[in-house]
């Protein structure tokens, strides 16, 4: 059983090593992605302005932000490219079975 304060977003099989998507937290929008088989969940939105990273390009650990270009590594959720400069939120992210839970970051 997930830990409490997880909340069930998608299953392991829908997401392949290399691909995103956008799940939602109550009222966060979480990017999730699958790289290299290991599942993790930053914020969606971008810090630069209102651009959703899932509507850009994963490559490798970098998301690029379809908006202006800036970029961000996905797994620790620090920009790599303006004009990307403030660091998203790092979620929670647990498996259990086929089951792929998030909860709000740790503060
Ligand atoms: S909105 Fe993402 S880089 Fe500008």
């Amino acid at each position: 059983m997930a830990d409490s304060g997880f909340v069930k977003v998608a299953q392991v099989n829908e997401l392949k090593p290399g691909e995103m998507m956008a799940v939602t937290l109550e009222d966060d929008q979480v990017l999730l992605t699958n790289i290299d088989g290991e599942f993790h969940a930053i914020d969606d939105v971008c810090s630069h302005a209102y651009a959703c990273l899932s509507d850009g390009d994963l490559n490798g650990k970098e998301v690029e932000c379809p908006l202006h270009g800036g970029s961000f590594n996905a797994i620790t959720g620090v920009p790599m490219n303006p004009p990307a400069s403030e660091t998203l939120r790092i979620f929670q992210v647990q498996i259990e079975g086929d089951d792929i839970f998030i909860a709000p970051p740790n503060s």
